[in-house]
């Protein structure tokens, strides 16, 4: 007997069997990336992460949309998405309420749609990956009442408030703050912004005598508050803390001191495609999968940051 010519046509069977399985054809797939805008270096290094991933699998198309931080070009991306029939939809939303429809209608059309770092309403959607925000400003609040010794006068700069990670980075940090002497003096949205965040510092720095720190939901937030302290001559006064991370922004910010500290948001790109991939397959994954994050500082960044207790 003629073994390697038994086992070429036991291949070719094998081959020939998978073929002709539904769902053979399928594995080719499109998906696509609706992001919310591409103006912050945090969503340009989501997309990074996605298209690095997504280019290890060869059968992977991922078409890229950016809305522009508009909420009625990201509801037609996803309908231009459901109506040129994409394999999967990822979303990075720019607000909860207005994006919960198109996404709601793609999921119940049979299309697997994730939600990627800002969440929709209700739970039309197949699953949602993202860091918790919550946890993150709650230690963001006891890391800085820690740092001003239980008491102090504190900015906030919040990131757009009808975005859910706006939210919870707030009511957290409000939490990790709660019973010590910590008192946001001046509170204002930016809504994510570098330039809002400079002009709503500059009126904080007309009003408030003294500042000890400002807390801002995002690196660019705490980079534009610490350009107008500066401007003012006052950015010695005071500490600077920001979320995000990126190594080439908020980590570098640290190390620069420029901020005391930086909170990681990790993108979950890789984690996107991961899941994909597992949707596309078969398998079932979780509703929600929660992103682990940690705290840069001076004193940390050397030994690559901490994780995040709890
Ligand atoms: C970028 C960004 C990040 C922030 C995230 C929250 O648009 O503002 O800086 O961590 O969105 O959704």
């Amino acid at each position: 007997m003629n073994t390697s010519r038994t086992v070429s046509s036991l291949t070719l069977a094998v081959f020939l069997f998978a073929a002709s399985l539904p769902g053979y054809a399928q594995q080719s797939w499109t998906i696509g990336m609706s992001q919310c805008n591409l103006g912050e270096p945090w969503r340009v290094q989501m997309n990074a992460d996605i298209k690095k991933a997504a280019d290890e699998h060869p059968n992977l198309r991922v078409v890229f949309k950016d809305a522009q931080n508009d909420n009625l070009r990201q509801a037609a991306h996803i309908d231009e998405f459901v109506r040129s029939g994409v394999n999967l939809i990822l979303v990075s939303p720019k607000e909860a309420a207005p994006l919960t429809k198109p996404v709601g209608d793609a999921f119940i059309r049979g299309i697997p749609v994730i939600v990627l770092d800002r969440r929709v309403l209700g739970n039309a959607f197949t699953c949602f990956i993202g860091a918790d925000n919550k946890k993150i400003g709650r230690a963001a609040g006891r890391w800085i009442a820690k740092v001003l010794g239980g008491k102090g006068k504190v900015v906030e700069l919040k990131g757009l408030m009808t975005s859910t990670p706006g939210q919870d980075r707030n009511s957290g940090f409000r939490e990790g703050i709660r019973g010590t002497a910590v008192e946001v003096i001046f509170e204002a949205d930016m809504k994510w912004l570098e330039p809002n965040a400079r002009k709503e510092m500059e009126s904080a720095l007309a009003r408030c005598p003294r500042i000890d720190l400002v807390y801002a939901h995002n690196d660019p937030g705490a980079h534009g508050a610490y350009l107008a302290a500066k401007a003012a001559g006052r950015e010695k006064e005071m500490q600077f803390v920001g979320i995000d991370a990126l190594p080439h922004e908020g980590q570098m910010y640290v190390k620069q001191g420029l901020l005391a500290a930086s909170f990681e948001y990790p993108t979950g790109g890789r984690e996107a495609i991961e899941t994909a991939l597992k949707i596309l397959g078969g398998e079932k994954v979780a509703k929600e999968i929660v992103l682990s994050s940690r705290v840069y500082t001076k004193e940390n960044m050397s030994r690559g940051g901490e994780k995040l207790g709890e």
